[in-house]
């Protein structure tokens, strides 16, 4: 078991990616709070976990919260007896317009969830995995973290972001033995694309866009994640992981 006796946080775990790692980590043997801003979904990923004969409990949580992200971290911590790991993993796309005409409120929104989120986690996570002894931090960037795409200024912003906060949180706190990582991934088929998948133009160009030819799995993302969660990649930080059938090859 490639995570026995690690406890980990999961933000967005109810949604594709942030449910699928938290099977494979409960698979690997840690104990689980899963955290998202919808309850039924997030509920479902725990009695998933329960079902597979893990433990894990729901916490609902805003990743724009300062309150109810440091309330999820101390709960955890305090249930659990420590922090390992967090991934940093819930966020949100926007509607796809020229970036004069995107909607401020929109605009922050993203912003918000997808990169204030993340350094929200971090900053609340740390202290704790000092206080465990180290542990290791995952942010979800984007293929478009990487490369700019046509009328998504607020997500390729937040996402490219993402991965200079991921650097310099490895910088800061490499010497408490934290590692700090994102993962970059392509089209993976989750509900955050179901308005691709819908667009009859559109989709046979996106959903073959890499390498591969095809789009990816949450699962195959999730395995990533556990790599980078676990002590397998105890010298590997401040990395960004594309996971994107040859995306960004492409
Ligand atoms: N699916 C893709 O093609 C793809 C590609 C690259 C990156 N990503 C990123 O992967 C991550 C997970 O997305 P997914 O594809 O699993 O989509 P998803 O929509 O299935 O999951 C996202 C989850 O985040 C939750 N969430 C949204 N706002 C939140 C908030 N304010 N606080 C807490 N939780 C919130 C949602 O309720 C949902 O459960 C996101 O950061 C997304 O940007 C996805």
């Amino acid at each position: 078991m490639r995570l026995k006796g690690k406890v980990a946080i999961i933000t967005g775990g109810g949604g594709g990616i942030g449910r699928a790692a938290a099977v494979r980590f409960a698979q690997e043997g840690a104990r689980i709070a899963i955290s998202d801003i919808q309850s039924d979904s997030g509920e479902e990923t725990v009695r998933m976990i329960q079902e597979l004969g893990g433990e894990a409990f729901f916490t609902k949580t805003d990743v724009t919260s300062p309150e109810e992200i440091h309330y999820l971290i101390d709960r955890t911590a305090g249930t659990y007896g420590g922090l390992h790991i967090l991934f940093n993993n819930a966020g949100i796309g926007h509607s796809e317009v020229k970036g004069t005409d995107l909607e401020e409120e929109e605009w922050d929104r993203v912003i918000d969830i997808n990169l204030k989120g993340v350094w929200l986690g971090i900053k609340h996570a740390v202290p704790r995995l000092i206080e465990s002894g180290g542990g290791s931090i995952i942010n979800t960037s984007s293929l478009l973290g990487l490369k700019g795409q046509k009328y998504l200024s607020a997500y390729n912003a937040s996402k490219g972001g993402v991965i200079l906060l991921t650097q310099n949180a490895a910088l800061e706190f490499g010497k408490f033995n934290i590692r700090v990582n994102a993962i970059a991934p392509g089209v993976i088929d989750t509900q955050i694309i179901d308005h691709w998948k819908n667009n009859e133009k559109k989709w046979p160009i996106i959903s073959r866009a890499n390498a591969l030819g095809r789009i990816g799995t949450p699962e195959e993302v999730a395995q990533a994640v556990l790599f980078l969660a676990s002590d397998e990649a105890s010298f590997i930080t401040g990395a960004t992981l594309s996971v994107d059938g040859g995306g960004l090859t492409f």
